[in-house]
C-alpha cells in the first residue's frame, strides 16, 4: 500500500500559501550580533514601554499558574465592563484579537461563504478566512486608503454569500480612520461588520472616539480591541471585543475552554488598574510618532502618509523598500517593508521611545542610495 499524504490534507489547505512568519527577535538579535537593548524594534507596532507596574506585580504575585484558567474569564470581563461602561456579558476575550477574528469566522462561515475585505489592510483577515474555508473577496482602497463604499454596497447587493466585512480603524498599515458615515453605511448592509480598533487608543489622542459601544445598538457589529498595543502585552496574547448578544453563546461554545491563560488574565487585570499610566505612554508614543515624522522630512526618499496610530506608513522613492529595510536592519533598526498592490515599495515604522527614533535617524543618515 502506498501512503498518499495528500489524501489527508484538506484540498484548500494544500493549496494555501504559507503565512510568512517574522524572524523571532532573539534569533535576529543573534544574527545581527547585537543585544536586544541595542535594537530599535519598530516593525510590529508593539508598545516598547511594556507592561504597566501593576500588571508586572500581579504576574510576580500570581499564585495559581498550576490551575486551569476560568473558561469564561469572568473577572477580566467584569473589569473590562467597568472600564468600557458596558455589560460584561457582551464582552468576550481571546488569545489576542487574532483569535477573536478566527472565532468569529468559525461561527459564521460555511464552506464557500465570502468575506469582503478592503486591502491594503491587516493580513489576518485573509488568513483566517482561508483557514476557515471561506472565500476571500477584496475591494482595494484608493490612493489615500479611503474605502470604496459604493463598490462595497454593490458587491454585497450582487453576492448574498458575503457574510462578513472587516473594517479596520485606524487601518493597519495606512493609519487612517473610517468616518461615521462610512461605518453607518456598512452597518446598513445585511452582513456582519467586524470593526477592528486595535489602535484606537492612539487615535483618541487626537479626538477620535471608539465605537465599541455601538455594538450594543447594532446586531451586526463586532468591535475588536487588544492589550497588545495599548498595554504592552503583545507577548502574552490577550485581546477582547464587544459582541452582539446572539453570537456570544456560539463563540463561547466553540472556543477552546482555556484560551485566555492565567498569566494573560492577570496582566490584563493589572493593566486596567493602571489605565492612567498606560494612557501617559500612549501620549508619549503619539508625541514620538509626530517627532519622528518631522525628523524624517530631511530624507527625500521617504514620503509619510498621515497616521492616527502608533506607526507611520512611508512611500519609499528612489530606492527599493526591501533594500532600505535590509540596510536599516544591518544598523539594528527593524522596520516592515511592503511589496503589495496599493502599498508597493512602502515601509511602515512603529513609534518607539526617543532613543529608538534617534537610532533610526542615525541609521537613515548612513543609507546608501
Ligand atoms: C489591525 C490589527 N488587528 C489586530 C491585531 C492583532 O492583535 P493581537 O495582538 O491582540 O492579536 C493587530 C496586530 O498587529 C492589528 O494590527
Amino acid at each position: 500500500m502506498t501512503f498518499d499524504s495528500n489524501h489527508f490534507v484538506r484540498p484548500d489547505i494544500r493549496e494555501m500559501e504559507a503565512y510568512k512568519p517574522i524572524v523571532p527577535f532573539e534569533v535576529l538579535s543573534k544574527q545581527l550580533g547585537r543585544p536586544a537593548e541595542q535594537i530599535a524594534k519598530l516593525n510590529a507596532n508593539e508598545n516598547p514601554y511594556g507592561p504597566s507596574p501593576t500588571a508586572l506585580k500581579m504576574l510576580q504575585d500570581g499564585a495559581f499558574f498550576h490551575i486551569y484558567p476560568d473558561p469564561e474569564a469572568r473577572d477580566l470581563r467584569a473589569a473590562l465592563g467597568d472600564y468600557l461602561g458596558m455589560p460584561s456579558g457582551r464582552i468576550l476575550c481571546g488569545m489576542g484579537a487574532d483569535e477573536l477574528i478566527d472565532l468569529v469566522l468559525r461561527v459564521v462561515l460555511s464552506p464557500d461563504d465570502c468575506v469582503l475585505d478592503m486591502p491594503p489592510t491587516f493580513g489576518m483577515y485573509p488568513f483566517s478566512t482561508v483557514v476557515n474555508a471561506g472565500r476571500y473577496l477584496s475591494i482595494m482602497r484608493d490612493e489615500n486608503f479611503e474605502i470604496d463604499i459604493d463598490a462595497i454596497e454593490q458587491a454585497v447587493a450582487d453576492n448574498p454569500r458575503i457574510k462578513v466585512i472587516f473594517a479596520c480603524s485606524p487601518n493597519n498599515p495606512s493609519g487612517n480612520l473610517l468616518s461615521d458615515e462610512v461605518v453607518n453605511r456598512l452597518l446598513a448592509l445585511p452582513v456582519l461588520v467586524v470593526l477592528d480598533e486595535a489602535y484606537i487608543e492612539f487615535a483618541a489622542v487626537s479626538g477620535a472616539e471608539s465605537r465599541i459601544k455601538w455594538a450594543l445598538a447594532h446586531d451586526n457589529l463586532i468591535v475588536l480591541r487588544t492589550f497588545s498595543k495599548l498595554a504592552g502585552l503583545a507577548g502574552l496574547r490577550i485581546g477582547y471585543g464587544a459582541f452582539p448578544e446572539w453570537i456570544v453563546p456560539h463563540v463561547m461554545k466553540i472556543k477552546q475552554p482555556y484560551n485566555v491563560h492565567v498569566a494573560a488574565n492577570l496582566a490584563a487585570l493589572g493593566s486596567l488598574q493602571d489605565a492612567g499610566w498606560l494612557h501617559k505612554k500612549v501620549d508619549l508614543l503619539v508625541a514620538e510618532r509626530n517627532r519622528m515624522v518631522g525628523l524624517l522630512e530631511e530624507f527625500a526618499f521617504l514620503w509619510p502618509y498621515p497616521s492616527h496610530a502608533n506607526f507611520v506608513l512611508f512611500k519609499v522613492v528612489g530606492i527599493d523598500a526591501y533594500d532600505l529595510q535590509q540596510q536599516l536592519q544591518a544598523h539594528g533598526v527593524l522596520v516592515r517593508y511592503y511589496r503589495k498592490p496599493g502599498i508597493d515599495n512602502c515601509i511602515r515604522i512603529s513609534a518607539g521611545r526617543p532613543h529608538d527614533t534617534n537610532q533610526l535617524i542615525t541609521a537613515l543618515q548612513k543609507i546608501q542610495l
